[in-house]
């Protein structure tokens, strides 16, 4: 017997591997590599247990385990065999393996859209000075955060944790649906809300389900490349509409569209903010075409002087805007909680979408997250960040335009949470990019957001996520390489 184990079973007792599991799968590997062919005659458990020194318990359950998975069974006269079907069925999967034909690994053709867009993204490392879109991490309440999770974990009820709620928990819609009107100035019923893991999620959501391949979508050039990403994945036709002082331009000849993208209360990635006559015209030139209009409102709260201007979705009656936004920019990203606002005629295919496509959030998270923002929190963090926003949109424009003044244009946004340094049109940003980067400075390209050709070279700093400190650290380092 001692030979139908020799080099297959080899017990390691120092191993925090169970010497169950160490038996379990070294027989399988052996019967799997047809090193134990179709009918050797597996031993009796008191043998093997001896033969081993292990429990005749383990060896009992790991020949079950085996003979139940259909690599062992019982054969009249004798014993427990290797399974011969298993055999056979294992030498012609491995005669196909030979014939090469395996999958070839490429992607479907919407999968290359969505995967040819990168995004840059820390990765699971802390974000350097100036990667853009990260907010104070470490301002956030963590410690009342954690007890209103415990808290609601605690008192969920059976019916919370099955399925249903598909669109998100009644409390987190209701508590929602009035901060939004409040203070976005948004006209919705909670209904209307449409909970989701992140503003992408909510893209990705409604491009799904408004836009199809050959449709025209009008996206902002420079844009967001989240929301590029988001339409590309449908197979529309993305149109690059330019951006002026005032955001998007809403008219001029292009395709008609069936869906305009803006971020009208902070352009991304120019920060402007688009006054109230483009707004209206905006809302007009999508009247004209029949098309939808997709606010994304990402970090409109960061408004540094008065209060931040209201979402285009409440100047809209018609109910064609659909409102986005999320809470990693207000809290942070690791939250993962976003939404949209959709019109009432949308709500119920849209959460059908939702169900089918698992854009889902925990239920405790919510439930935390409205309890969080009824009891006030919320609004304290927004204030306090903003605060800290501020003085560092000033340290680093400050420190950019007396260190590189002669060099770059400051442009700085009213609010938000970056801000973008102008560069001589004749110099190349990606590149100035890369040699950052070796410096150990995170920055983003202006050229890269743009769909089309880049009209503007400079760079995209993002501010709010470090202290004055890190900032002027990131400014030092700066210096090494631009040298004006
Ligand atoms: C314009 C814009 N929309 C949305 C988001 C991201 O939101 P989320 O993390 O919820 O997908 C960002 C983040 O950088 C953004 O810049």
């Amino acid at each position: 017997m001692q030979d139908v184990f020799s080099g297959i079973v080899d017990l390691d007792r120092s191993s925090p591997v169970s010497l169950y599991s160490q038996l379990y799968g070294q027989l399988r590997e052996a019967i799997l590599s047809a090193r134990l062919p179709a009918d050797t005659r597996v031993p009796s458990s008191r043998v093997m247990a001896g033969q081993l020194g292990v429990a005749r318990n383990t060896v009992l359950a790991a020949v079950e385990q085996l003979a139940a998975e259909g690599y062992l069974e019982a054969k009249q006269g004798s014993g427990t065999v290797v399974s011969a079907q298993i055999s056979a069925g294992l030498t012609k999967a491995a005669r196909k393996r030979a014939s090469g034909k395996r999958p070839d690994y490429t992607l479907s053709a919407a999968g290359e859209r969505l995967a040819g867009i990168s995004r840059t993204s820390a990765g699971g490392e802390t974000p350097k000075p100036f990667l853009p879109g990260i907010p104070d991490i470490g301002a956030f309440p963590t410690a009342i955060w954690a007890r209103l999770l415990r808290r609601e974990t605690q008192r969920l009820q059976p019916k919370a944790l099955a399925y249903g709620w598909t669109a998100g928990h009644p409390r987190l819609r209701e508590v929602l649906c009035a901060h939004l009107r409040e203070m976005r100035g948004i006209q919705a019923e909670p209904e209307q809300i449409i909970i989701t893991s992140s503003a992408q999620a909510a893209l990705d959501l409604l491009a799904r389900a408004l836009v199809g391949p050959g449709d025209s979508v009008w996206l902002e050039e420079p844009g967001y490349l989240g929301a590029r990403a988001a339409f590309s994945g449908t197979g529309a036709q993305l149109v690059p509409v330019p951006v002026d002082e005032q955001g998007l331009i809403p008219y001029g000849k292009r395709a008609n569209p069936r869906a305009i993208y803006v971020t009208p209360s902070h352009q991304y990635p120019t920060g402007r903010l688009m006054p109230l006559a483009r707004r209206l015209e905006l809302l007009d030139a999508a009247d004209r075409f029949g098309a939808y209009v997709v606010e994304d409102d990402y970090d409109s709260e960061f408004q540094f002087q008065g209060r931040p201007v209201a979402a285009l979705q409440g100047l809209d009656p018609e109910g064609r805007v659909l409102y986005v936004g999320t809470f990693s920019k207000i809290l942070q990203p690791g939250l993962r909680v976003g939404y949209a606002v959709v019109p009432s005629a949308l709500k119920e295919p849209i959460t059908r979408i939702q169900r089918n496509t698992g854009h889902l959030v925990s239920v405790a998270i919510q439930l935390a997250l409205a309890s969080f923002i009824e009891e006030g929190h919320l609004r304290a963090h927004v204030r306090n960040v903003c605060a800290l926003y501020e003085e560092r949109q000033s340290v680093l424009s400050e420190g950019l335009s007396a260190h590189f003044g002669n060099l770059i244009r400051v442009e700085r946004p009213a609010g938000g949470m970056q801000l973008i340094a102008r560069l001589p049109d004749d110099m190349d940003d990606a590149a100035l990019v890369r040699t950052l980067c070796e410096s150990g400075v995170q920055t983003r390209a202006l050229s890269s957001f743009y769909l089309g050709k880049a009209k503007n070279q400079g760079l995209l700093l993002g501010f709010a996520g470090y202290a004055p400190e890190a900032i002027e650290a990131g400014l030092d380092l700066m210096k090494g390489v631009l040298h004006t």
